[in-house]
């Protein structure tokens, strides 16, 4: 009991010397109890009146090491002996509780980064195994993950940052159904962490972006190839013209009609690869006009017609008397049907038909549920093999490498119609059955109620 203690260390020295004082005959008898009396119950009241200050102020610090603010202790003391002390514990308290919810706070914002990282990160121990991982590690790797930390790149540039403490960078090359290629950063934690925290590894997924620099270096490679013929065929014919053939007028006039049908398929190349540029650039773009296909399409048959001249096959145009206007660009809509309507031709079969039509169409598993029309150009050539209908898109790709080339294609048609479609936010569908035919569909976006331009002339 404290309040005992203190009692006694109070009131002791005084109610000692009053008792000898007594002893002694120094003082009266009676007057000496009463003092004695007196001094024992003030010494117990101010004692109680400590004890308790002492029990709020003791708990008011319990408090505070609990993380509870509680109460605060200068108010629940009240004006006595204690009060300056209350009020130091209380400022105290506000203080820590302040420090404590702005390092809460920071720590929340810490897992939330974390959390919302789209990229991987690992934190491994000096044993390299995992103390941490944010959610995306395991959305992006899942099981792999132990094979991902084994790769031999990845250890080298851990062993590398740990021992220099150094940030280190590494390219890993993931093999798999489809080869992933990461960049490892990998950060030293110096000194490690509380959880042995040593190194933290942030994986990011750069197989797109590869692919993207590879298919920028095919694409380059590819359109020196595809002009390197044409220009290798009239450097040779060149040289013929002015040495051997100088004088054999009719070798002259043969090689002179190749070399102006190479520099055709030269201008041809350019033309295409200008015109897929242009497109690119305005891919972002969607057209504001409106196109009325009824009026359009059945133009864009009449001036192709010409060509059909001698090959025997019909082009039949079927436009549903419904069809609306829909959202385009007049030029880019004429240039899809042209190039769908060459390659039907071209790849069709001989005699055959070829239809080309135009309706609204049909929401469902293949269109989206916005109102639409489709444009559809059927052939009944030899088809595409399955394989190859996902890659017929792509810039220079060709089944038939020599029937396209002899036919004078450049091999982009149909990545020129891939992109005219994603401006216009249509989408495009292959259908092809080998040895039956082949037909492509465009689904394009009506013209909303109202919406002005001009026509498709
Ligand atoms: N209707 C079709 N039937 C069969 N194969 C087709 C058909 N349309 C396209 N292909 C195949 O897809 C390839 C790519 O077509 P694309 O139109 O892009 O190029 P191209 O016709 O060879 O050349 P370009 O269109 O530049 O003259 C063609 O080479 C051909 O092999
Ligand atoms: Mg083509």
């Amino acid at each position: 009991m404290p309040f005992i203690a203190i009692a006694i260390c109070v009131a002791a020295a005084p109610v000692t010397a009053l008792a000898v004082m007594a002893l002694a005959g120094l003082a009266p008898a009676w007057p000496v109890v009463v003092a004695i009396a007196v001094t024992i119950l003030s010494a117990a009241a101010f004692s109680l009146v400590w004890a308790r200050d002492l029990d709020v102020l003791t708990a008011a610090v319990q408090r505070i090491e609990a993380d509870d603010a509680g109460p605060d202790p200068a108010g629940a003391v009240g004006p006595t002996l204690m009060e300056p002390l209350g009020l130091e514990i209380a400022r105290l308290s506000r203080h820590l509780a302040a420090r404590s919810a702005r390092i809460e706070q920071e720590r929340r914002a810490d897992t939330l980064i974390l959390e919302r990282l789209p990229d991987a990160l690992v934190v491994l121990r000096q044993d390299r195994t995992v103390s941490r991982r944010n959610p995306a590690t395991d959305a992006i790797f899942g099981a792999d993950l132990p094979a991902v930390l084994r790769h031999p790149e990845l250890r080298a540039a851990l062993d590398q940052a740990i021992g220099d403490d150094v940030t280190k960078a590494a390219d890993l090359t993931i093999a798999g159904p489809i080869a992933r290629e990461l960049r490892a950063t990998v950060v030293p934690i110096n000194p490690p962490l509380q959880d042995g925290g040593r190194a933290v590894v942030l994986l990011s997924d750069r197989t797109r972006e590869r692919s993207s620099e590879r298919s920028h270096a095919d694409f380059v490679a590819n359109v020196s190839h595809e002009l390197r013929t044409p220009l290798a065929s009239l450097i040779g014919f060149t040289e013929t013209l002015l040495g051997p053939a100088e004088d054999d007028p009719p070798a002259r006039k043969r090689f002179l009609t190749i070399m102006a049908e190479q520099g055709a398929r030269m201008n041809r190349l350019i033309d295409d690869l200008l015109s897929l540029s242009r497109i690119e650039m305005i891919e972002h773009q969607v057209p504001s006009d409106t196109v009325d296909l009824a009026g359009l399409l059945p133009r864009i048959v009449a001036g192709y017609e010409p060509r059909l001249a001698g090959g025997g096959t019909r082009i039949v145009v079927e436009i549903a008397s419904d069809t609306p206007p829909i959202v385009g660009d007049a030029d880019q809509i004429a240039q899809v049907s042209q190039n769908l309507l060459d390659n039907a031709v071209k790849y069709g079969r001989e005699g055959g038909t070829v239809r080309l039509t135009a309706g609204i169409a049909e929401p469902g598993k293949t269109w989206p549920s916005r109102p639409g029309v489709v444009l559809a150009v059927a052939d009944e050539g030899a088809g595409i093999p399955r394989a190859d209908i996902p890659r017929v898109t792509e810039r220079f790709y060709r089944v038939d490498k020599a029937r396209s080339r002899a036919a004078g294609g450049t091999g982009l048609g149909l990545a020129i119609v891939k992109h005219i479609v994603s401006r216009h936010r249509g989408q495009l569908s292959i259908e092809s059955e080998p040895g039956k035919g082949t037909t492509v569909s465009v689904w394009l976006p009506l013209a909303q109620p109202g919406a002005s331009g001009r026509d498709g002339d």
